[in-house]
């Protein structure tokens, strides 16, 4: 049985066949209406969330399929005790699928090693966020037309954003990408994600802590939040927050066909007055989220 722990469980034609699934859903989505009558979709959230949550339950509902779940830790048995091992166990029981968001890494992989259903990782700490990678490959397959040849600038906390490190992984395996690796000294990407990744595929990369030094330069501008959760110390997260706020003024210098990205929550690092520039494609990116999520659920119940 496969899981979906790290993006690279899943190899480039998997992706290109989820791709292809979820825009043939959305031209048709009546087709797919019924496809998982009976099945129940489980999701476990130890930490907060609204579209990771909101669009996998809404992509099992689009499928004729039910939900059930928690939505904070609090609400569970988690908070008596139990062990993330022991919850999987039973909640496996009530569930075809299970998605399941962590604050501390590798829980996901830990809760699969124990499970008679598929896991899918919707984030796990500081570390990996397959599922927004999923989306976010759809979001660029769909405005960009392709996968390759392209420079993306990563903006804001490359240390804890779980997405950009997921976003890098998937990214290594298509030809001539370029990053522009864009942070403040104290939020740069960590060395196992350079090491590992970017210098292991010999992939080309710039570090900067100026958003418009290669503004010009991008077809892809992620923004990031700080990840106010992961820090010791609430005086660095209020130092670093507002490190970026990336506005109208700003744009003028990069390309007409730029694609202006972010996973959301947004909190500062996009000005409210970018939302009406026709680059601007994160709302966009949150509704491509779901519909591959169908794809994905689809191909994950099909397999099991
Ligand atoms: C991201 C996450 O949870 O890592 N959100 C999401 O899933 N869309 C990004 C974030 O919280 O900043």
């Amino acid at each position: 049985m496969k899981h979906l722990i790290d993006i690279k469980d899943l190899d480039v034609e998997e992706i290109d066949e989820l791709i292809k699934v979820a825009k043939d859903i959305i031209g048709n989505p009546k087709k797919y209406a019924h496809k998982c009558e009976a099945k129940i979709l489980a999701t476990l959230f130890f930490e907060p969330s609204t579209r990771t949550r909101l669009s996998f339950e809404s992509a099992m509902l689009r499928l004729g399929g039910n939900v059930l779940g928690f939505s904070e830790a609090s609400s569970s048995s988690v908070a008596k005790g139990e062990s993330v091992a022991d919850t999987i166990r039973v909640v496996g029981n009530y569930s075809d699928i299970i998605v399941m968001r962590h604050p501390k890494e590798g829980a996901p992989l830990v809760a699969s090693e124990k499970s008679d259903v598929p896991i899918i990782n919707a984030g796990d700490g500081g570390h990996n966020h397959p599922t927004q990678t999923l989306t976010d490959l759809l979001t660029i397959k769909c405005e960009k037309g392709r996968l390759d040849n392209l420079t993306i600038g990563l903006c804001g906390d490359l240390k804890f954003g779980r997405t950009v490190h997921s976003l890098i992984t998937a990214m290594s395996r298509y030809k001539n990408i370029k990053f522009v690796l864009i942070s403040p000294p104290e939020l740069k990407l960590p060395e196992y994600v350079k090491k590992e990744i970017l210098e292991k595929n010999k992939m080309e990369y710039i570090e900067t802590d100026d958003i418009l030094e290669y503004m010009d330069k991008l077809d892809i501008l992620y923004m990031t939040r700080v990840q106010k959760e992961r820090f010791f110390n609430e005086a660095d997260y209020v130092r670093l927050k507002d490190y970026y706020i990336l506005n109208k003024e700003k744009l003028k210098v990069a390309k007409k066909d730029l694609c202006i990205m972010h996973p959301l929550p947004r909190v500062n690092e996009i000005s409210a007055d970018v939302d009406q520039d026709e680059r601007a494609c994160y709302f966009k990116q949150a509704n491509y989220g779901k519909y591959i999520r169908m794809a994905l659920i689809l191909k994950m119940l099909e397999e099991k």
